[in-house]
């Protein structure tokens, strides 16, 4: 199965899960573009997408998705599954956890995309996130900030989730 991940990372927490998962997906060929060098128009090259922000500046995107985030008009989503991840910190940033995925996910959603991967919110300690729907979060949040212990099996569930929902 082939599988595009784009994904925008500032001080470099997201890349690393974006090699994570990347090898994560081990039956999969998923290719990475991060979008700072890659443009966003190459999404239009796969129908299963994998999506990485983290969440900045106090519930903003990451500053690449950011500049991009008009581009994504331009694009076509009917047809496309598309699974989200984000860093974030939820002791420091409690009101604003993850907030840049679910801004994501609701402007993809609005261009036709069907979301998969949503992630349990349990195990998490926040007061509100943009990201949270009923119980779960729109995709799956990473804290390496507070919880950098959890990110590798959080990952691998993860993943293992999304190849059977890709599928
Ligand atoms: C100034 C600043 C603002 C931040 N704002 C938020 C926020 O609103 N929500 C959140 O969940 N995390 C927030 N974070 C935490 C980052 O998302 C987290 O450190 C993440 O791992 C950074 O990912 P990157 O290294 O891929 O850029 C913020 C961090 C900094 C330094």
């Amino acid at each position: 199965m082939k599988i595009g991940l784009f994904y925008g990372t500032t001080s470099a927490a997201t890349e690393e899960v974006a090699n994570l998962i990347q090898e994560s997906l081990e039956s999969c060929e998923v290719e990475l573009f991060d979008i700072y060098k890659e443009p966003l128009e190459k999404i239009n090259e796969f129908e299963n997408i994998i999506i990485g922000c983290p969440t900045w500046d106090i519930g903003l995107l990451q500053e690449d998705w950011r500049t991009k985030f008009d581009d994504l008009d331009t694009l076509d989503f009917s047809n496309k599954k598309v699974a989200y991840f984000g860093c974030g910190d939820q002791h420091v940033y409690s009101g604003t956890f993850l907030d840049a995925l679910g801004t994501l996910e609701e402007k993809i959603t609005a261009k036709g995309a069907t979301t998969i991967g949503q992630w349990p919110v349990e195990g998490y300690s926040f007061d509100y996130s943009k990201a949270q729907k009923d119980d779960k979060f729109v995709g799956l949040g990473i804290d390496n900030d507070n919880e950098p212990e959890l990110t590798e099996d959080r990952v691998s569930a993860w993943c293992k989730q999304i190849e059977s929902e890709f599928a």
